[in-house]
């Protein structure tokens, strides 16, 4: 026994089914199984196809992660899940099986705020994450800005006012025909491209914290038919790298307006989008130049996983909260609401 808690985590918002153990904010097992080749086929995320992987996966994909972990059941404190925001019939499936598997063991249940999870991800195996600190969240769903002024004290900063940084990063790659998820397609495509090949707008100059990336979309859209006509499209690494480079510097410049604004020395972030390699690069740069410390989960962290969700809950589970075994999921929860 230790004096942390061991607290078996599930994942099932959307795409990836994702169960770890942690002990404290040490990971113990993370494993996962990947939707992508059952959604490729229709260029995005079916989520009556989801839902049904996600109860394929879940049974097998738990006791791999307790196998792995060397953490038998009854040694568990506690188990977790994701309550929400996500599709519903996905999410269902993750927190069902979470809250029977709780009552089975006599074990308490949280349900996790997924949005939180990524928050807390930077924290996993990173004692030196801690408040005041500003967090990027950033994933196929959400854009955000958040004060992380104590741990479950979060301000929204800034957001997105139309598509998230992912949703735009997975459109694009769809328009390209690069596939689906566009977000890994962009990143690796970019590879030897020239991210000033095209100037795409940056938008929101005004709101020094909110996204906006619908008029991407649609400057993207038109400067690539235009673009085919006249036979002078550039290489599709160079677009996919001005594109890139157009989400990126949005990102990184409005989080380090925030950074200023709440006058912290510390920058995190979480979310799929966070995996993107020169995201990583430029807020690097962005931290040491200014003095600040970056607090960036690896890149698997920042994708969906269970380790995040279990995170969570060892904060939750250490102030006493448990969920209700006959509360329901929640798909449109919000962080900060
Ligand atoms: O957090 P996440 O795994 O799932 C949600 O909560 O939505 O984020 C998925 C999003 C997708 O839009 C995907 O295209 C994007 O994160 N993403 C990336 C990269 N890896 C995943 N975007 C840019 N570069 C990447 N390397
Ligand atoms: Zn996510």
């Amino acid at each position: 026994m230790t004096d942390t808690p061991v607290i078996l985590g599930i994942e099932t918002s959307c795409d990836e089914t994702a169960v770890a153990v942690v002990d404290g904010y040490r990971v113990l097992s993370n494993v996962l199984a990947s939707q992508v080749d059952a959604h490729a086929r229709f260029g995005g995320v079916v989520p009556e196809v989801a839902a049904r992987a996600h109860v394929e996966a879940i049974r097998a994909l738990t006791h791999r992660a307790l196998a792995e972990a060397g953490i038998h059941p009854m040694d568990l404190d506690a188990v977790a899940a994701t309550r929400g925001p996500g599709l519903a019939g996905a999410l269902m499936v993750g927190f069902s099986y979470g809250k029977a598997l709780a009552w089975a063991l006599g074990k308490p249940f949280l349900g996790i705020d997924h949005m939180e999870g990524h928050l807390f991800a930077p924290r996993l195996d990173d004692p030196d994450y801690a408040p005041p600190a500003v967090v990027l969240l950033a994933s196929g769903g959400h854009s955000q800005i958040i004060h992380l002024k104590q741990w479950g004290d979060y301000e929204v900063m800034g957001s997105t006012i139309d598509d998230a940084a992912g949703e735009a990063f997975d459109k694009l790659a769809r328009f390209l025909g690069l596939g689906y998820p566009g977000g890994p397609a962009i990143d690796k495509e970019s590879e030897g491209g020239d991210p000033t090949a095209v100037r795409f707008p940056r938008a929101l100059a005004d709101r020094p914290f909110d996204f906006s990336f619908s008029g991407l979309k649609t400057s993207v859209v038109t400067y690539v038919r235009k673009h085919h006509r006249d036979g002078t499209l550039p290489p599709i690494p160079d677009l996919a790298a001005s594109i890139q480079e157009a989400i990126v510097d949005a990102l990184v410049a409005k989080t380090f307006n925030a950074v200023e604004e709440a006058g912290v020395g510390a920058v995190a972030g979480g979310g799929g989008v966070l995996a993107n390699r020169r995201l990583r690069v430029r807020m690097a740069e962005e931290a040491a130049s200014r003095g600040v410390a970056l607090h960036l989960p690896s890149p698997v962290m920042c994708t969906d996983n269970g380790a995040m969700v279990a995170a969570a809950a060892v904060y939750r589970f250490g102030l006493g909260e448990r969920t209700d075994p006959a509360s329901d999921i929640d798909s449109s929860l919000r962080l900060g609401r």
